[in-house]
C-alpha cells in the first residue's frame, strides 16, 4: 500500500520539504505518527526511523543537532523551523520485566525493530526514500487492524514486559474508539491475573497521566481490572454524582500507595483522605460541624470523599458549600467589638445559625448579633 495521498494532505509544505532531507537513506516515519496520518488525526511529534545509526547519520546530513542519547541511539535534530526525533532501528529485551528494556543492538534490520513495538496500530512504517516513497511498510497487520479497529499486541509476552501497555491500550481504546482484540483481551485478563508487582510504577503513572480521563474511561479502567496495576484492594462502590475532570482525581480513588511518585500536593491529598477517613463519629456530625471540617479541606479532597460514598462530603458540595454569611469583621467593628478572639465566636455563630436558615439576610444576622451579643434590637 502506498499513502503518498494521505501523507500530500497531512503536512504542510514546510515540513514536506523537511522530510525530503532523507530521499537518500532508508528512513521511516514511524509508529504512532503512521497511524495517525491513516487516521488522519493530529500529531504532536514527528518520529522518524533510520535503519541503521540514527546519531550517524544525523552528522552526515544538513541539520541542527539538538539532543543526543547514545544508548538509545535516538537523536533529536531541527531542520528548518522543524523539530524532529530521529531513531535507529533497534532491538530490545527486557531482563527484568515490568521495567525499562535494555538495547541489545543500534542499527538492525526494520523488521526486527518493529517486533519490540506495542501494538499492531503502532508498528508501521512509512519510507521516505525515494526508491519506494510512501510505501507502507506493514510486517504484522496493522494496516488491516487499523481498518478494524482492533487493538492488538505483537507477542503473548508483551504485557510481561511492559504492563504500562495494559494502559496505553486502554488510552487508544478511547483515543481512537478502538476495541483490544479477543486473544490481547484473554492476555490482558491473565496478566492482570497474575500481575508482577515488582514494576516500573513511574511507567504506570506517566502512562496514567497521559489517558484522556472521562467517566467512561474509568469505568473501563474498573471493569476490565485495569485497576489492579495501581492498587488491588480498590475496587469499591464509587458514587459518581459528577464527572470529575481532573485526572488526578481517578489516582486518588484508587489511593495509590508511596510507589507511586506523585507530587506532594496529591500526596497530601491522599494522605487527607485516608485521615478523615479514619475517623470515628461521621454519621452523626451536625451540618456546621460537616460544614467546618470540609470547608477547610481542599475541594478535590470533598470530591474525591464523596465520590468514595462518605455522605457528609457529598452533603457539604451539594447543600452547604454555597452557604456564606454577609457580615464581615468590618461590621462587627462598626458595632462597637474589639478585634478579639470573640469575634470569631461571633462569626461562628451566625455562620451555625446561616447553615440551619439559609435564607437569613445580612440585617437578620446583624440583628442576631445585636440580639445575642448586645442584648439589644
Ligand atoms: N512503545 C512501546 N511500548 C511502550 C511505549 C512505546 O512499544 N510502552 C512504542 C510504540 O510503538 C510507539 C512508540 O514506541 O508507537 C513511540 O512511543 P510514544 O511516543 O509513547 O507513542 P506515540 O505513538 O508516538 O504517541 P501516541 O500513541 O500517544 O500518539
Amino acid at each position: 500500500m502506498n499513502i503518498i495521498n494521505l501523507y500530500e494532505k497531512y503536512f504542510d509544505e514546510e515540513t514536506k520539504q523537511v522530510l525530503e532531507t532523507f530521499s537518500n537513506y532508508k528512513v521511516y516515519l514511524i509508529g504512532g505518527l503512521v497511524r495517525d496520518i491513516l487516521l488522519n488525526k493530529k500529531s504532536n511529534d514527528i518520529d522518524i526511523t533510520f535503519e541503521g545509526n540514527a546519531i550517524e547519520l544525523a552528522k552526515k546530513i544538513n541539520c541542527e543537532i539538538i539532543s543526543e542519547h547514545k544508548d538509545f541511539g535516538t537523536v533529536k535534530i531541527k531542520i528548518g523551523n522543524k523539530n524532529i526525533d530521529l531513531a535507529s532501528t533497534r532491538t530490545e529485551t527486557y531482563p527484568q520485566k515490568g521495567h525499562l528494556p535494555v538495547i541489545n543492538k543500534i542499527g538492525c534490520s526494520l523488521k526486527e525493530d518493529i517486533k519490540r513495538r506495542d501494538f499492531t496500530i503502532n508498528a508501521l512504517a512509512m519510507s521516505l526514500n525515494k526508491a519506494n516513497f510512501g510505501e507502507i511498510i506493514d510486517y504484522i497487520g496493522g494496516l488491516d487492524d487499523i481498518k478494524n479497529k482492533k487493538i492488538r499486541i505483537l507477542h503473548p509476552q508483551s504485557f510481561i514486559d511492559d504492563p504500562s501497555r495494559i494502559l496505553r491500550g486502554l488510552k487508544y481504546s478511547s483515543r481512537l474508539g478502538f476495541s483490544l482484540d479477543n486473544e490481547t483481551l484473554a492476555t490482558q485478563e491473565n496478566y492482570l491475573n497474575n500481575i508482577n508487582y515488582d514494576m516500573s510504577c513511574s511507567r504506570i503513572l506517566s502512562e496514567f497521566y497521559r489517558t484522556k480521563w472521562n467517566l467512561d474511561v474509568f469505568k473501563m479502567f474498573i471493569n476490565q481490572n485495569i485497576y489492579k496495576l495501581i492498587n488491588p484492594n480498590a475496587k469499591q462502590d464509587f458514587d459518581f454524582w459528577f464527572e470529575p475532570t481532573e485526572p488526578f482525581i481517578y489516582l486518588a480513588l484508587l489511593l495509590p500507595d508511596e510507589r507511586f511518585e506523585i507530587t506532594k500536593r496529591e500526596r497530601n491529598i491522599a494522605e487527607e483522605i485516608k485521615h478523615i477517613q479514619q475517623q470515628k463519629n461521621q454519621q452523626n456530625m451536625s451540618d456546621f460541624e460537616i460544614y467546618k471540617i470540609y470547608s477547610a479541606l481542599p475541594i478535590e479532597t470533598v470530591q474525591i470523599l464523596s465520590i468514595m460514598r462518605d455522605k457528609n462530603a457529598k452533603k457539604y458540595l451539594q447543600k452547604l458549600k454555597t452557604i456564606k454569611i454577609q457580615t464581615t469583621g468590618k461590621d462587627l467593628i462598626n458595632l462597637g467589638f474589639k478585634p478579639s478572639k470573640e469575634m470569631k465566636t461571633i462569626l461562628d455563630f451566625i455562620l451555625e445559625q446561616k447553615i440551619t436558615n439559609p435564607n437569613l439576610s445580612k440585617q437578620d444576622e446583624i440583628s442576631l448579633i445585636k440580639t445575642t451579643f448586645l442584648n439589644r434590637d
